[in-house]
Order: structure tokens, then C-alpha cells, then sequence
């Protein structure tokens, strides 16, 4: 079965999705799934979350993580509303062990050596480096891998479609994420065009970049 670490890696972008009204995760769930990116981080920073997650997740056609996890109760709540993974915008002991307890892959937040040699520690090896762009971005994310060589890095912040190809061609970054394919007010609208869209257009950047690699 592949896991939820394999479907990140594998599609090497992850849709970060903030949602204010849970009835339009349908329109949502259908762009990413159009434009070929059946995957989605629905953070945790509007009450429509949990709904959003139980409503993608029941379509069985999409991954469906949830993002802005701070507190043990956010990992039970994304838990139970049914996201296969989480993702941390920073690092916490008791997150990282509540996720261990529910046997959940948890992507959390680190941007400095003690940071991620801290979350090493804890087990983890796939780190969000957050937020990307202000924190030193790939020159950073470059001399933290000489020092942790088997830590994966998830750039977040400040990607987008400019610059998904200059972080991807770092070794460690296994993905990156971003909201720009889903910006909160093309969910709002309803604006399934654009949002497929701009989706087909990372994925076409993710493909030629691997194409131009392979050769
Ligand atoms: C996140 O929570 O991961 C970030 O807010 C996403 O950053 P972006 O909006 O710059 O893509």
C-alpha cells in the first residue's frame, strides 16, 4: 500500500489549503483532482477544517492531510475527522508524540540545526522547513543537509510556481508546499478554472524539471 509520505513524495508538491467555509471543499477536492494533484494540507486555522477533511477524505480519491497542527488536541481533532497525515508549523514534543501514539505521520516545523537535530531525536526524518523564503530558503535548506544528510525537507512559505523548481533540485527536498494553486480566495469563489489551472501548471513544471533530470 503506498503511504501518505510516498503520495507527498511522489506528486512533490502538497496544495496548502485555508478554507472558510466547508461546503465548498467539494469544488476543492474536484480542481485538485482535475488538475491531477490528489492531495491536499487543509490547515487548522479555520473552524471549516475538520469538515473539509471528512468531506475529502470520504471521496476516496485524495490524500487528505491537515496542516497548523499546535496542540495535542489538534492532532486528535485532524485524527478523527480523518486526515492521513499532519503537518506542524513548528516543533512540539507533545504533538510529535500524540502522532506517534495515533501512528500518524507528522511533518513538523524546523528551520535551525537545533531545530531539526531536535525533531531528529524525536524520530523524526521529514521535516517542513517553514516558513521557507525568510528563513534562509536554499541556501539554508543546503548547509542544513551537510550536517543531517538523512533528513528530508518539505520547503513551505513563499513557494511558488517562480521558484518550485530551484527547490526541488536540492537533494534533501523530497516535496515542497505552497497555497498558491489554492489560494483561499479562488476556493471562496469558487473558482474551479483557475485553481485547476494553476495546479496543471506546478505539476508541468515538477514534470519537466524531472524530465530535464532524467536525461
Ligand atoms: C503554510 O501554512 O504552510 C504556509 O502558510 C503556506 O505558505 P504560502 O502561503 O507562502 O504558500
Amino acid at each position: 500500500m503506498t503511504s501518505p509520505l510516498d503520495h507527498i513524495t511522489d506528486h512533490r508538491i502538497i496544495p496548502v489549503v485555508v478554507i472558510d467555509d466547508a461546503a465548498t471543499a467539494a469544488t476543492l477536492g474536484d480542481a485538485l483532482v482535475d488538475g491531477g494533484l490528489p492531495l491536499a494540507e487543509i490547515t487548522f486555522r479555520t473552524s471549516a477544517a475538520p469538515d473539509t477533511i471528512s468531506t475529502l477524505a470520504d471521496r476516496g480519491d485524495l490524500i487528505v492531510g491537515a496542516g497548523t497542527i499546535t496542540s495535542v488536541s489538534d492532532v486528535d481533532a485532524a485524527v478523527q475527522a480523518g486526515a492521513s497525515f499532519l503537518v506542524s508549523p513548528g516543533l512540539s514534543q507533545a504533538v510529535v508524540e500524540r502522532a506517534a501514539e495515533h501512528n500518524i505521520l507528522l511533518i513538523p516545523g524546523a528551520v535551525t540545526a537545533t531545530e531539526v537535530q531536535r525533531a531528529v531525536e524525536w524520530g523524526v526524518r521529514t521535516i517542513k522547513f517553514f516558513p521557507a523564503e525568510t528563513s534562509g530558503g536554499i541556501a539554508a535548506i543546503r548547509a542544513l543537509s551537510a550536517p543531517f544528510p538523512a533528513v528530508s525537507f518539505i520547503p513551505t512559505g513563499g513557494v511558488t510556481a517562480m521558484n518550485l523548481a530551484d527547490y526541488l533540485a536540492l537533494p534533501s527536498v523530497v516535496a515542497v508546499g505552497g497555497s498558491w494553486m489554492v489560494e483561499r480566495s479562488l476556493i471562496a469563489t469558487r473558482n474551479v478554472n483557475a485553481m485547476t489551472q494553476r495546479t496543471t501548471d506546478a505539476l508541468r513544471i515538477v514534470r519537466a524539471y524531472e524530465k530535464e533530470n532524467a536525461a
